[in-house]
């Protein structure tokens, strides 16, 4: 029996997306509000197993994150928000659990394919093993539930894969839970909102593919007016939009950022054309979304309130970590 204990962590490469705000990060916020612990973490470690930005962004984009999250309604006091390099747990964890994992495993994971693209010799080692330190960065806290998008729920099979034999390899009963992923509500894949079969993502080459939170109200409602969709009006209900995966996309977006259900949005907005319909959820998103890029302004202005922020929550999360960590040596016999 463990105490809920929630942990998630966003990579810093440069840039959230609308996907991750509504994947991630507002749900991060939301559960932060129960009567949870909450472990939120900058994953610079993950960063750099594609390629390393150079030492001047690999900061800035931790610190940018880190505001990002704070901009969005993270409190620093009530969770804990740290990035994953300042508490070496993680990968003293990682390599144990590099000796668990089973090579066939690692070679089911779909990011791997997709991120390493056709060459996959030339993909680093570290993209291949991304998924045991995503398991140690859970497990280091025993963390009981992970808050991710729909992309993650492979890797968070592998963690649950991992606690699973490491507790029975090593005796060690339940020491580790079987992290539970938390994958709900309207928009755990947002789509591209240039093909409504690719997610979202800050990787797209197209900016008009995504909205970022740093985007102003001009270009938030923009992109949402040039949004690629079929020429129909919306069906009267949700049943009517299960092949037109740009118009699911926009309804989708609409009901997470209204924090109803996407019958809910159709029950309101179904029958009437794009041309009324953007224009809604341009306005809807300018709402919820502008004030965190003047946020994150606002915050990214002070970077050494961002460190101390940093500094004060890896403290607190290594005092979790390091005895989970002695305790896992000390299964082993080290
Ligand atoms: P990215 O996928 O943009 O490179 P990360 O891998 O760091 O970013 O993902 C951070 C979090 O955001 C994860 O929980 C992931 O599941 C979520 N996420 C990323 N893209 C989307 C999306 N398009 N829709 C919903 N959630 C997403
Ligand atoms: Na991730």
């Amino acid at each position: 029996t463990h105490t809920q204990r929630v942990f998630s962590g966003v990579q810093p490469t440069g840039g959230l997306t609308l996907g991750n705000y509504l994947g991630a990060v507002k749900r991060f916020v939301e559960l932060q509000e129960r009567d949870w612990e909450t472990i939120y973490c900058v994953v610079d470690l993950h960063a750099v197993t594609v390629t390393w930005p150079g030492r001047e962004k690999m900061a800035a984009a931790t610190r940018e994150l880190a505001a990002a999250f704070i901009a969005c309604g993270l409190d620093p006091k009530r969770s804990i928000l740290f990035n994953q390099s300042q508490v070496p747990a993680h990968t003293q964890l990682a390599w144990v659990f590099n000796c668990v994992a089973r090579l066939g495993w690692a070679n089911r994971m779909t990011q791997f394919k997709d991120k390493a693209g056709k060459n996959a010799e030339k993909a680093s080692i570290g993209l291949y093993t991304y998924p045991a330190l995503m398991a140690a960065d859970i497990l280091a806290y025993q963390a009981t539930h992970v808050p991710v998008g729909e992309d993650q729920k492979q890797h968070l099979e592998f963690a649950r894969d991992i606690a699973a034999k490491f507790n029975l390899d090593f005796d060690a009963l339940d020491f580790f839970p079987l992290p539970e992923p938390l994958i709900e509500g309207a928009a755990t894949r947002v789509m591209s909102l240039r093909d409504g079969t690719k997610k979202m993502s800050k990787s797209d080459p197209s900016d008009m593919s995504r909205i970022n939170l740093t985007d102003d109200a001009d270009t938030i409602a923009r992109k949402i007016r040039k949004a690629k969709t079929d020429p129909e009006p919306l069906p009267e209900t949700l049943e009517g939009l299960e092949e037109r995966p740009e118009a699911r996309n926009l309804v989708n977006i609409y009901a997470a950022l209204a924090e109803v259900t996407p019958g809910a949005v159709m029950a309101e907005h179904g029958g009437q054309p794009f041309s009324a319909f953007k224009p809604a959820l341009a306005d809807l998103a300018v709402e919820k979304l502008s004030h965190i890029g003047t946020k994150m302004s606002e915050l990214m202005a002070d970077p050494a309130e961002i460190d101390r922020i940093l500094g004060d929550g890896a403290d607190r999360a290594a005092a979790i970590a390091e005895p989970v960590l002695d305790k896992t040596y000390e299964l082993l016999g080290f």
